[in-house]
């Protein structure tokens, strides 16, 4: 199924969801996520089963999505009376959050006896996508017939969102929870992005290295990671299979993707290079420190009171990008330059010396730590400058770059 992406800033932007709700204390989750839809860009039309409606109120999801909520298939109000029609056509997605195992066995069993799976039968499946988040005890979760039932959704089309592990409501804890609403926002805004790199295995570098002087101090740098947690982000957004080498910063883990921590340039190499091989792109957006204090202390340097600073001794670090281009079945190398002039000049320069396909450059000091950059792509064929915008905006951009990269057949570096 081909989804155009609509022309907005905001990730779902002109995207119509229709929002059902079967029954489960997760409704009180479903308040939050229909703002959370909105703020993202997305119309969101409430449908309620009367199990829901136990739970939460259509008044409340009323008064927060700004739309009449349809609770009933015998609903008047439509001109042809036949609201599992209407509201299916014009959707984008159905989302059913939560997601109760008694409604996905009806689902599962074709069932319409209301109006929320009556609608999920109706809808043209080619065109309206049904999004799960299933949401019950995690007994229920783990029952044969929940198994059974769920594969049997999928195989019949539909997508799963989660379920999350944790607390339950019944005091129990285990898998079975509905997502959060942000997890089930994003999980939406990932659903909707082109799978330009599906079977694809990604690996990125990210952040700063932490290179270290004695046990409490250390030379790092500025990098805060954004830009490479924001490439992880799109890269599995757009099916691939990810995984993320993050120096020391504090950033939440893209969903789905995997993340390697370490602190310095050798951890990072030393992560780095027995993964390199297996996967078809590396993207080196890591900050690498290029030089390290010869011999780390083993204990805290102190004073002596003669006022003489100590003579520190530095060793080069590994070259992790070099290494990588270096490898007879080497994966499409990304590298990147942070540069504070002359960007286009260091970027082709930098492209040449590294021996890789692909140099971004940006403007270090502008992009440390911010949430906006700009980008210059710099190849054989030239360069192509990313105009200024958020960093999870620009990395989409760059995935499609490098898909586009990816399916051209190499000529050089
Ligand atoms: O040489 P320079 O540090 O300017 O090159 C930047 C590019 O090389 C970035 O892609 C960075 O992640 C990578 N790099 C590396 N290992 C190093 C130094 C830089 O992978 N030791």
């Amino acid at each position: 199924m081909s989804i155009p992406v609509p022309h907005s800033p905001l990730p779902l932007g002109g995207r119509h969801i229709v929002l059902g709700l079967s029954g489960g204390i997760a409704c009180y989750k479903s308040a939050e996520l229909v703002r959370e839809l909105q703020r993202a860009g997305a119309s969101v039309q409430v449908v309620m089963t009367e199990a829901a409606c136990r739970f939460i109120t259509p008044v409340t999801m009323q008064a927060l999505s700004g739309q009449s909520v349809v609770t009933d298939q015998w609903d008047a109000r439509e001109p042809n009376n036949m609201a599992h029609i209407n509201l299916s056509r014009g959707a984008d997605a159905i989302l059913v959050a939560p997601a109760s195992a008694d409604f996905i066995a009806k689902l599962c069993q074709g069932r319409a006896d209301e109006v929320l799976s009556l609608l999920c039968l109706a809808r043209p499946v080619g065109a309206c996508p049904l999004l799960l988040a299933p949401a019950m005890n995690r007994e229920m979760w783990e029952h044969p017939a929940t198994r059974r039932n769920i594969a049997q959704a999928v195989a019949d089309g539909a997508t799963v969102f989660g379920p999350g592990s944790g607390d339950q409501a019944c005091g129990e804890v285990g898998d079975g929870r509905m997502l959060e609403a942000t997890e089930i926002r994003d999980e939406l805004i990932a659903f909707f992005q082109p799978k330009l790199l599906a079977g694809r295995r990604v690996l990125i570098t990210a952040g700063p290295t932490f290179e270290a002087i004695d046990p409490v101090r250390g030379i790092t740098n500025l990098s805060s990671g954004k830009m490479g947690f924001a490439i992880a982000r799109a890269a599995q957004e757009a099916g691939a299979e990810v995984t993320l080498v993050a120096g020391p910063v504090h950033l939440a883990t893209p969903r789905h993707v995997q993340r390697i921590d370490v602190q310095s340039a050798q951890q990072m190499h030393d992560a780095v290079l027995p993964l390199a091989a297996a996967h078809d792109v590396f993207v080196a957006t890591a900050a690498v420190a290029d030089w390290r204090p010869a011999s780390a202390a083993g204990e805290k340097i102190k004073k002596d009171g003669s006022g003489a600073a100590p003579a520190l001794r530095f060793s080069e670090n590994p070259d992790i990008l070099a290494a990588v281009a270096r490898l007879p079945d080497r994966p499409y190398c990304v590298g990147f330059a942070a540069e504070s002039h002359d960007l286009a000049r260091h970027a082709r320069e930098k492209r040449l010396r590294k021996n890789v396909p692909l140099l971004v450059g940006n403007l270090g000091p502008a992009t440390f730590g911010r949430d906006d950059n700009s980008l210059l792509l710099v190849d054989a064929d030239g360069e192509r400058g990313l105009p200024p915008a958020d960093k999870l905006s620009l990395a989409r951009e760059l995935v499609r770059e490098i898909a586009a990269r990816l399916r051209a057949p190499l000529v050089s570096a």
